[in-house]
C-alpha cells in the first residue's frame, strides 16, 4: 500500500514544477510567476522567477484580511521577567507596518541590509518582519554572539541600519546587549548610519546622538508603510552560519522559494492547521528560529509562541509543559540537548503530571542527533509521537523528517525517517560514487534543491561553489556524513569537517582554532568536539607552547578560556583546554583531530598508518587523563 508521503515524494521527484507549482497556490502573490523552476543558469536554480510577493503580507496582512484579525498571532512567554503578551494578527500587523514607517523614514528601501542583534522579545520578530515589510534584507545574529563576530557580519552584510535592544537576560544574569553593538560597530569597517535601541525595563542603554534613535520614541512618531512587492527571487534574508574557518557564511534566503516551502511544511511535516497554537522552543538568531518561531508559523496562520528562557532554571523543569498546558500548544519543535537538560532535572518526568497536555500532539526534535535514550524518555512521558528532522541553516527546511500530515512512517530510533518531496539524498563514498545501504559516506543531495534552500551565499557565488557544490559534481554537499538502510532511511552520525553542534548551536573549531593562535605563548593548536551529556558535544582545546614558555600552565589555559568568550562568545562553551608538548600529526603535517576525538571520547581508536611518530598517541592518552577525559 502506498502512504500519503510515497505519493507526495514520488509526485515531487517526477514533476517538481507541478508539485511546487501547486503548493503555491497556498500563498499570496503581487504578481504570479511566469516559471516555477528557472533552470537557465545552474548551479544557480530560481524558483517561482517572474513572480512578486511579499513576505509579510503573506505572514501577516492576508489573515488580517482573510477573517484572522483576532486571532492571536505571537505570544510572548516570557517567565525571566514573569510577562505573558498577546499580538493579535491585526496587532503584530499593525507594530510591524509603524516599524516598517521607522525603517522608512531612516533610509531603508527594498534590497538594503538591516542588522539585528536582539533577545527573545516580541521586538526581534516586529522588527524582521518590519524589514520584509518593505522589501530590504535582515541579518539576524544571535545574541550570544560577541561584539567581534558581531562586527565581522556586519563589515560583510554591510547594513544601514542596526535593531538592537539594552539588554538581553540569561539565567540569572542581565547580558548588556548595548556595550556589545558599540564595540562591534568601532571594530568594524562599515559603519551602520543609524541603530534602532529598544530599552528594556532592566537596563537602560545610553544613545550615541545622532546616530541611535529610541525604538517607543521613533515608533511614536511613524506612521504605517504599505508592503513594497520584490521578486519571488530576491533575498528575504542572511544568515551567517559557522563553516571551516572563522569567517562566516552568509547564508542567502529568497522570498518565493521560502514561503511556498514553509507554508507547504507546517501542515504536511508538522500536521497543523492554521489556527492552531504552535511553539519552536529556539532563538530568532538561529535558522529554527528564523524558520518556526517567525515565519512559517504567521505564514501559515499559526498561533507562534515566543519564548524568553531556558527548558530548566526559568523556574524549572515544569516550565515546557506549563507553556504547552497554558497556550494549548498542538505541536511543539526544539533541540534534543533542551530535552536532556530536564531529563537530568526531572528524571521521572513527575512535573509533566502537573499541567493538562490535552492538546498537545506531536515533538519534534532537530538542531543535533537525537540520541535514542533521550528520544525514548521524551515518547514514555509525553505519549505522543517524537520526531527527528534533520535540516540545516542552507536548507531552511527539513531535508529528512517523519510527516504528520501525510501520515507518520513508522519511527526507527536513531534516523530522523525519509527524505522530505523535493530532497532527493544520496550517499556518496570518496570515489563520488554510491556506496550501498547502510554503508557510510557523504550525504549529498542532488540538485536542484527544492523551493526554500539556499540559491547561494551572500556577495560570495564562488565561495558557494566551492562549499557545497564542487566535491560532489551535480550534488549539494551538506557537510554530513551517514547512510541510508535497505528501508530508506537516512541516518545522520557526524560532520565531515570543523563543525561542531553545541547544544543545538553549530559552532567552527576552526573558529575557535584561529581565536587561541593569537595567544603570544602559544606556537600550535587544536581543537575537537568531545561528547557531552547535556550538550551533546562540547569544545576542548590542545595548547602547543612556544620554546621557552615557563609560565603557570592554569595561567595560560584560563587566558585561552576567556580569549574564546571574548571573541565568539559564550555560546561557544570552551571552558577545557590542556597544555602538550606537540600534537599528534600525519607525515605530511595534518593534525589527527579525529584520532584525538576517540581517545578523549574513550573509543577505540587504531594509529593511523600515516602517523608521524605513535608515542605522541600516549601523551594525549596521558594529557587527557589528568583533565578528567574520557569521561566515565
Ligand atoms: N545572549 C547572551 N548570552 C547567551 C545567549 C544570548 N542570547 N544565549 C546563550 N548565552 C550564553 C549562556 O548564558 C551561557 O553562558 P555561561 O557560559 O555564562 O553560562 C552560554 O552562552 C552557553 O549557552 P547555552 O548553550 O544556552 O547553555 P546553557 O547552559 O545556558 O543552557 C541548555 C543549556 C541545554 C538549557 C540550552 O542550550 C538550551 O535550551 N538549548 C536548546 C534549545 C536551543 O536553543 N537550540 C538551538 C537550536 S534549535
Ligand atoms: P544548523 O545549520 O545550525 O541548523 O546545524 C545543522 C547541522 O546540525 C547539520 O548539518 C547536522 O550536523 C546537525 N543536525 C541538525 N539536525 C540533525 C538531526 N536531526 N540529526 C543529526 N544531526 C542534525
Amino acid at each position: 500500500m502506498t502512504s500519503g508521503y510515497d505519493e507526495a515524494y514520488t509526485r515531487a521527484s517526477k514533476d517538481p514544477e507541478a508539485f511546487w507549482g501547486e503548493a503555491a497556490e497556498g500563498v499570496h502573490w503581487f504578481k504570479r510567476f511566469s516559471k516555477v523552476l528557472d533552470d537557465s543558469n545552474p548551479p544557480f536554480y530560481r524558483w517561482f522567477a517572474g513572480g512578486e510577493v511579499n513576505t509579510a503580507y503573506n505572514a501577516l496582512d492576508r489573515h488580517v484580511e482573510n477573517g484572522r484579525a483576532e486571532q492571536p498571532a505571537l505570544i510572548y512567554d516570557s517567565p525571566v521577567t514573569d510577562t505573558i503578551r498577546t499580538y493579535t494578527y491585526r496587532e503584530l500587523r499593525d507594530e510591524v507596518a509603524r516599524f516598517a514607517g521607522v525603517l522608512s523614514k531612516h533610509g531603508i528601501a527594498k534590497g538594503d541590509r538591516v542588522v539585528i542583534y536582539m533577545p527573545m522579545i516580541p521586538e526581534a520578530a516586529i522588527a524582521m518582519l518590519g524589514v520584509a515589510r518593505l522589501g530590504a534584507i535582515h541579518s539576524v545574529v544571535f545574541g550570544g554572539f560577541a561584539a567581534s563576530e558581531l562586527a565581522v557580519r556586519i563589515d560583510d552584510a554591510k547594513p544601514k541600519l542596526i535593531i538592537s535592544a539594552s539588554c538581553g537576560i540569561e539565567t540569572g544574569r542581565v547580558v548588556e546587549y548595548k556595550p556589545l553593538l558599540d564595540g562591534a560597530i568601532e571594530m568594524a569597517r562599515h559603519k551602520p548610519e543609524h541603530c534602532i535601541i529598544y530599552q528594556r525595563d532592566m537596563t537602560n542603554a545610553a544613545l550615541t546622538p545622532g546616530r541611535d534613535l529610541d525604538w517607543d520614541e521613533a515608533m511614536a512618531a511613524a506612521a504605517p508603510h504599505d508592503c513594497v512587492p520584490v521578486a519571488a527571487t530576491d533575498p528575504l534574508y542572511i544568515l551567517y552560519t559557522s563553516g571551516t574557518t572563522g569567517e562566516p557564511k552568509g547564508v542567502v534566503r529568497d522570498n518565493g522559494g521560502h514561503l511556498v516551502a514553509l507554508n507547504w511544511s507546517m501542515k504536511n511535516i508538522y500536521g497543523v492547521d492554521p489556527g492552531e497554537a504552535w511553539w519552536s522552543a529556539s532563538d530568532v538568531g538561529w535558522v529554527v528560529g528564523h524558520s518556526y518561531i517567525v515565519y512559517a508559523p504567521l505564514i501559515h496562520g499559526n498561533t507562534s509562541i515566543l519564548f524568553e528562557g531556558k527548558p530548566v532554571g526559568t523556574p524549572d523543569a515544569g516550565v515546557f509543559w506549563r507553556v504547552i498546558a497554558q497556550h494549548k500548544v498542538a505541536a511543539m519543535f526544539t533541540a534534543p540537548t533542551a530535552f536532556r537538560a530536564i531529563k537530568r532535572e526531572d528524571p521521572e518526568g513527575k512535573l509533566i503530571g502537573k499541567h493538562d497536555l490535552s492538546a498537545f500532539r506531536t515533538l519534534f526534535l532537530a538542531g543535533e542527533r537525537s540520541d535514542p535514550a533521550t528520544l525514548e524518555w521524551a515518547e514514555h512521558h509525553l505519549k505522543v509521537p517524537v520526531i527527528d528532522h534533520w535540516w540545516q541553516t542552507e536548507t531552511g527546511w527539513a531535508i529528512c523528517a517523519n510527516y504528520a500530515g501525510l501520515g507518520f512512517l513508522p519511527v526507527k530510533h536513531g534516523s530522523p525517517t525519509k527524505p522530505a518531496p523535493g530532497w532527493d539524498v544520496r550517499v556518496l563514498g570518496e570515489d563520488q560514487k554510491p556506496v550501498g545501504p547502510g554503508d557510510i559516506g557523504a550525504l549529498v543531495c542532488k540538485l536542484p534543491l527544492p523551493p526554500g534552500s539556499l540559491p547561494t551565499l551572500w556577495n560570495a557565488d564562488e565561495r558557494y561553489k566551492a562549499s557545497y557544490l564542487t566535491d560532489y559534481p551535480g550534488y549539494y554537499q551538506t557537510g554530513d556524513a551517514g547512510y541510508i538502510d535497505e528501508d530508506g532511511y537516512v541516518y545522520v552520525m557526524t560532520r565531515t569537517d570543523d563543525v561542531i553542534n553545541v547544544a543545538g548551536h553549530r559552532l567552527s573549531t576552526g573558529a575557535m582554532e584561529e581565536v587561541l593562535a593569537e595567544l603570544s605563548d602559544v606556537a600550535e593548536c587544536a581543537v575537537i568536539g568531545v561528547a557531552d551529556d547535556l550538550k551533546g558535544q562540547v569544545p576542548l582545546g590542545f595548547l602547543v607552547l612556544n620554546a621557552g614558555v615557563s609560565r603557570d600552565h592554569a595561567d595560560i589555559v584560563r587566558e585561552a578560556v576567556s580569549l574564546v568568550r571574548e571573541k565568539i562568545g559564550p555560546v561557544a562553551a570552551f571552558k577545557t583546554a590542556t597544555v602538550i608538548e606537540r600534537l599528534p600529526k600525519t607525515r605530511s603535517g595534518k593534525i589527527l583531530r579525529g584520532t584525538m576525538n576517540k581517545i578523549a571520547d574513550g573509543l577505540d581508536y587504531k594509529a593511523p598508518a600515516t602517523i608521524d611518530d605513535p608515542e605522541i598517541l600516549t601523551e594525549i592518552e596521558a594529557a587527557l587523563k589528568e583533565i578528567g577525559y574520557p569521561r566515565d
